[in-house]
């Protein structure tokens, strides 16, 4: 009986996918830019330790520093007073935006920086989200969810908060792009992407791999920490490229609408010194209609020829140059 049926299953099931499948599944994510938690990744035990960053009177335990629902804050006078939606929270569902975008709002490779984006194009964004019209290429990338859910749950007058506080910040530069062949061997202990540090490396292939230059500080939540992007050779150049109009039969130039030096105008974001991990998968959602917010639709048709090789030449091109 189970060999009639498992021969059944063998049979039918490619037919089936055939028969279902999107055309758009024929080019599926670029799993690398979105890093996930392994299912086995156990954290390391919280030994009780007090841990503290540079310059910073501020402790906290390993305990504290993974709390989702309490943005840690190493330095309250180096930024204007939190709103209590950025930096508390309550169970079972809301996780304060400055536990995952710190109260600095630099983000980082594994979710957004927020730092300076423009206020309308913040508010554009909560929206879409709550409306369910902004989602994500990887269903399994929890944060995003976790985040939405946040959302329903702000007023009016908590979502102006939020956008007076972080559309009122400078993003700073903090991402160095390397041109290379091969990488530091990498691994996935959470979200993102950090060396074994066993002076083995891999090849990179057509990646981007985006890594914390301290990792213990990056863990810490230290706003400071810079990262290096190594991404394949000639894709600096070949993303200038792109990004100047130089196919724009193909994909038009970014400037237009992105604005001088692709530093955003008061509704579109800014591209310059972003996280390229982020700025792939963003392109590649526009791309595949995931992102379909009120105002996607530019991007959408900008995205629509693009290969994720393209993508990734521009995204290194991007996060090259400086952010303010
Ligand atoms: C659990 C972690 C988490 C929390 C909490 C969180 N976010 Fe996010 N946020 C993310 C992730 C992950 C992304 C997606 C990045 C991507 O698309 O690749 C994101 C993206 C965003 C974006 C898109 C930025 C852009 O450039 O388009 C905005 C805006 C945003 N978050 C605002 C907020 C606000 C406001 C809050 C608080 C109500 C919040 N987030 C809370 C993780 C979080
Ligand atoms: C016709 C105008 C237009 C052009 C040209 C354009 N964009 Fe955009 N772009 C937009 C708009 C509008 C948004 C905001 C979309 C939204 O609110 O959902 C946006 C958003 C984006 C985002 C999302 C950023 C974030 O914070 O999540 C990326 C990435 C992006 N554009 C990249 C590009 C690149 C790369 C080019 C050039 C190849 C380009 N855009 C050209 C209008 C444009």
């Amino acid at each position: 009986m189970g060999g009639i049926l498992s021969l059944a299953r063998l049979s039918f099931v490619p037919l089936l996918l055939a028969l279902i499948a999107p055309a758009a599944a024929d080019e599926p994510a670029p799993v690398w830019a979105y890093p996930i938690a392994p299912k086995e990744y156990v954290p390391p035990r919280d030994d009780g330790t007090m841990r503290h960053v540079p310059d910073s009177a501020k402790g906290y335990t390993l305990t504290e520093i993974r709390d989702l629902f309490f943005a840690l804050d190493w330095f309250p006078d180096g930024h204007a007073p939190m709103p209590a939606v950025v930096a508390q929270g309550h169970r079972p569902d809301f996780r304060p935006c400055g536990v995952c975008h710190r109260p600095e709002g630099i983000g980082g490779p594994e979710n957004a920086s927020l730092a300076g984006l423009p206020a309308a194009y913040l508010r554009r964004q909560i929206d879409d989200y709550r409306r369910g019209a902004r989602t994500t290429g990887v269903k399994e990338r929890g944060h995003v969810f976790r985040m939405i859910a946040a959302m329903k749950e702000l007023n009016d007058e908590e979502i102006d908060q939020i956008v007076a506080y972080y559309s009122a910040m400078t993003l700073l530069p903090r991402v160095k792009v390397v041109e290379t062949t091969d990488v530091p061997t990498s691994y996935i202990p959470n979200w993102y992407y950090t060396s074994r540090r066993d002076g083995t490396t891999e090849p990179l292939g057509e990646r981007i791999v985006e890594m914390p230059d301290d990792e213990e500080n990056f863990i810490n939540r230290d706003f400071r920490v810079t990262f290096t992007a190594y991404v394949p050779p000639g894709s600096v150049r070949r993303g200038e490229d792109l990004v100047a109009g130089k196919e724009a039969e193909r994909i038009p130039a970014c400037a237009g609408c992105h604005g001088e030096k692709l530093k955003g105008t008061d509704s579109i974001p800014p591209l310059a010194g972003r996280s390229p991990s982020l700025i792939v998968r963003q392109l590649y959602e526009f791309k595949h209609r995931l992102r379909n917010g009120t105002m996607a639709e530019p991007m959408q048709e900008n995205a629509g020829k693009m290969t994720i090789a393209d993508m990734t030449a521009i995204a290194a091109y991007l996060a090259s140059l400086p952010p303010s």
